[in-house]
């Protein structure tokens, strides 16, 4: 059997070692870099220091629940798999070994409109999904995917609305990452130190952005970064009016995400929307961002008695989401600590990477003394400087 080295991991970190290397570097650059100069991604993960714990003592904590309700979903614990574009240049398993360690772990997956496996395969895995949309500039194709999500089972869509031209992402350019993956004669070698990924990739079918088809797919006309991709295929003009329209199409749970400002959150809220992820897309897109942790408050008190709060960016430890849901979040998404464990070990590796932060949820949540997520609230949090 292949060793993986999952057994040495113990935490996201650890994983993310891994991912960095079976990766060739384009590929873990994509993953694992920011926009600009990361400014957004660092403070993500520095914000949570700021919030401190206040645990209470002598509490009886054998038994914690960890299970909450998502816009109306039972979910086993307060985390949900963010969409995340072209899984499969990172595994050839991709969303189907997600969606599966997902469903395992009785947690949400979102799919992505840039999916690298078309959406109806990935909804025949059990187990709940979200279905994350972007506005292409053909509305046609819009109403297409809302269509075709809600026939095959998603049960929420997730309207992302801080990626309408691609972010600024110059490790991309510099390591020549495109789609499809194309290793010039300078990565070469690099890319042949990476066997196992190498394998999987020349083995298996060309990853592509499978739920488009035509001049749509990624790629089509020769290879192209992602992110081109994103700013030809997507429309700047996407604004409120959309989502009055999209409103209308989809009668089912509805979220914004990217939203950073109560004055937007009030704004959904008052359009009809249900639920908002708080996001600064994991520091890939505006550098310079507020970091989600910090407006989560505010926006909780403005708008959390109508509208259900999920926030991401920089979740990587269990005390992380303990910090956002005292804070008013009703769960937190993760993207890269899954598709680090992906990147490690197809679905073992995700597998490891939801055990792992639920297990220093559950650890963390004892050592609080508190006993469910409903317990869980701000008198739980000091603010420090
Ligand atoms: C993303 N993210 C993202 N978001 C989205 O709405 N649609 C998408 O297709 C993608 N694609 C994508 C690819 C990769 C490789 C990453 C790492 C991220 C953003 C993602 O959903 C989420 O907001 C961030 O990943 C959260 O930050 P952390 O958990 O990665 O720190
Ligand atoms: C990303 C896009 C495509 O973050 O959402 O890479």
């Amino acid at each position: 059997m292949l060793k993986t080295g999952l057994s040495d991991c113990y935490n996201i970190a650890d994983l993310r070692k891994r991912a960095r290397r079976r990766l060739p570097k384009a590929m873990f650059g994509y993953l694992d870099g920011f926009a600009e100069d990361g400014v957004s991604g660092r403070r993500n993960r520095n914000s949570f220091d700021r919030f401190q714990l206040v645990p209470r003592v002598l509490v009886d904590v054998a038994d914690v629940d960890l299970s909450t309700s998502i816009l109306g979903q039972h979910s086993e614990a307060p985390i949900i798999c963010a969409p995340v574009a072209l899984p499969r240049l990172f595994h050839h398993q991709g969303e189907i070994a997600s969606a599966q360690a997902a469903n395992d772990a009785g947690i949400i997956f979102t799919l992505s409109t840039l999916a690298s496996i078309p959406m109806e395969a990935v909804a025949s895995v059990p187990g709940p999904k979200w279905f994350q949309l972007y506005m292409y500039r053909d509305k046609g194709l819009v109403k297409e995917l809302v269509d075709r999500a809600k026939a095959s089972g998603y049960l929420a869509l997730c309207l992302t609305v801080d990626a309408f031209i691609g972010g600024n992402r110059e490790q991309d350019l510099r390591n020549g990452f495109s789609v499809p993956p194309h290793p010039s004669m300078r990565t070469i070698l690099e890319t042949a130190l990476h066997p196992a990924w190498c394998w999987d990739y020349l083995t298996k079918p060309k990853v592509t952005t499978a739920n488009v088809s035509g001049d749509r797919i990624a790629g089509s006309e020769g290879k192209t970064t992602l992110l081109e991709y994103v700013t030809k295929q997507l429309t700047p003009s996407v604004t409120w009016k959309d989502v009055e329209w999209l409103r209308e199409q989809f009668d089912g749970p509805l979220l914004i995400k990217g939203v950073l400002c109560a004055d937007d959150a009030e704004q959904a809220r008052n359009l009809g929307v249900n639920g908002l992820v708080l996001s600064n897309h994991g520091g890939r897109q505006l550098d310079h961002t507020v970091a989600p942790i910090d407006v989560l408050p505010e926006i909780a008190r403005r708008v959390g008695d109508d509208l259900e709060i999920v926030i991401d960016g920089g979740i990587r430890r269990g005390t992380d989401v303990i910090k956002a849901i005292a804070l008013g979040a009703k769960a937190c998404m993760i993207g890269r600590p899954y598709i680090y464990g992906l990147s490690a070990a197809g679905q073992a590796g995700v597998k490891k990477s939801l055990d792992l932060l639920r297990a220093e949820i559950l650890r963390d949540m004892q050592l609080l003394g508190c006993r469910s997520l409903a317990e869980l609230n701000g008198k739980f949090i000091r603010i420090g400087e």
